[in-house]
């Protein structure tokens, strides 16, 4: 981590309207208390501790509901990426919604599957898949295979041969655009790893129609993350329009759906982020006329506003010039500060009126890039206080590490009024339990 990034600072950028940033979330003060739904942070902060994820799902059917409205003149399915957050609590709600799931690994798989999805509602996608973990989707059923290369599809053809069913397959197409977003999370330019170039689509899907027990069902792609412009979804799905005409005209007519992949993304400060309609608006007229399923594969747009993380100040000191806040929730917690910069709006929980001073939220962490906000504008808050940080529902807790040896945050629900521990804290006892401290005999 370079000095240069220490050195940032966030002038002025904790002076925007939070309305609209709370509405997102459904929060809101009662008293100067921060409220969840019905329910007073605080209150989770004092029984639970902190660090402590805290997720609304009523905001999480809220957004669920406004997208599926506004694509409902389309077949389609949401399939939620499990990756934001695969807590099996936020999983159960959305399921319960009716959603299909996108995931990247057997691990997201059982988790899916536990949480009561239906394995034909689950589409497999991912640059890296094992075998083991392709003939366990085949052997589970799921929805669809995305395969990302050539290579990979023939490991699936392989795998198909002994697989007891045929398997549905779809392409994930590199289209070759490019996402204005952060580059870690860019995903549909070339000279990246995702998806197959467009150059070799016909050939993958020749072999795929070519082969007795796989079926070319789906032409896909996944163009980034924190997308809050419709041009890079219009380019796209225009490629794979073309692509589309390409593979009938080479007689494959067994496509019946396209997956336009996740990336909406949401509001961490003062973004303008694409509504439902707005992407609508986009999308419809040029998939609308195709008849075919519309597959869409959003995490962050589902579950990032829904969610906090509470944190209390464990120390308030002064060095070097600066004023540091050093907090209970750390990179090991909350990666996106340190790893992509990443901004994510800090509120008190208890509104105190007292006055705001420059800071830098630093975290436990023995590392100087252990932050969760530098030179931010904060209430003058003392230790044992508690703080959240917003839009945390998303690559959140599943980011997390044990570095340090620091147990995994604790997990709650919000549900109206009500509220649950859905994973509780992990302890140090649980982090070492399968090792082995002396493996040969003396
Ligand atoms: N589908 C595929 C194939 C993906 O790779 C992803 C995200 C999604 C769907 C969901 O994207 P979303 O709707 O959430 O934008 N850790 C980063 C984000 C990484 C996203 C990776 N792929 C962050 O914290 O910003």
């Amino acid at each position: 981590m370079g000095e240069g990034v220490l050195t940032v600072t966030e002038a002025g950028r904790s002076n925007f309207d939070r309305r609209a940033l709370f509405d997102d979330g459904g929060l809101g003060r009662r008293d100067g208390a921060l409220m969840m739904g019905g329910v007073r942070l605080t209150d989770i902060a004092e029984q639970v501790g902190t660090p402590t994820f805290v997720y609304n799902a009523d905001s999480i059917r809220a957004r669920y509901r406004a997208l599926d409205a506004a694509l409902a003149p389309m077949p389609h399915r949401i399939c939620f990426a499990v990756k934001a957050n695969s807590n099996l609590a936020v999983l159960r709600v959305l399921r319960d919604l009716g959603a299909g799931a996108d995931i990247v690994s057997v691990g997201e798989l059982r988790r899916a599957l536990a949480a009561g999805f239906d394995a034909a509602s689950i589409v497999f996608s991912g640059v890296g898949k094992t075998v083991g973990e392709l003939e366990t989707a085949a052997a589970l059923g799921v929805g669809h295979i995305n395969v990302e290369s050539i290579e990979e599809l023939d490991l699936l053809m392989q795998v198909a041969s002994k697989a007891p069913n045929r398997i549905e397959v779809g392409i994930r197409v590199n289209p070759a655009v490019t996402a204005d977003t952060h580059p870690y999370i860019s995903t549909g330019q070339g000279g990246i790893k995702f998806g197959v170039p467009t150059d070799r689509v016909l050939e993958a899907a020749r072999r795929i129609s070519e082969h007795p027990h796989l079926e070319l069902g789906v032409l896909a792609m996944h163009l980034g993350s924190q997308l809050l412009d419709p041009r890079p979804y219009r380019e796209g799905i225009e490629r794979l329009l073309g692509l589309l005409a390409q593979i009938r005209a080479a007689g494959i007519g067994s496509i019946r759906a396209l997956d336009i992949g996740g990336g909406l993304g949401i509001r961490y400060r003062d973004e303008a982020p694409l509504s439902p309609e707005q992407l609508a608006e986009v999308i419809t007229p040029l998939l609308g006329p195709t008849g075919l399923r519309i597959l869409l594969e959003p995490g962050r747009y589902l579950v990032g506003s829904a969610g906090v993380l509470l944190t209390s100040v464990l120390y308030r000191k002064h060095s070097g010039g600066k004023e540091f806040m050093i907090v209970d929730a750390g990179m090991n917690d909350l990666v996106r500060p340190s790893h992509y910069q990443a901004y994510h709006d800090i509120v008190e929980l208890e509104e105190r009126g007292r006055p705001e001073s420059t800071v830098d939220v630093v975290g436990p962490v023995c590392e100087t890039g252990d932050f969760m906000a530098l030179g931010r504008s904060l209430p003058g808050l003392v230790a044992g206080e508690h703080l959240a940080l917003l839009g945390a529902g998303a690559y959140g807790f599943v980011m997390s590490s044990n570095y340090n040896s620091r147990g995994r945050a604790a997990e709650v629900l919000v549900d109206g009024a009500r509220w649950a521990t859905v994973r509780p804290r992990e302890t140090a006892e649980e982090l070492y339990r399968s090792e082995i401290a002396a493996p040969f005999p003396q």
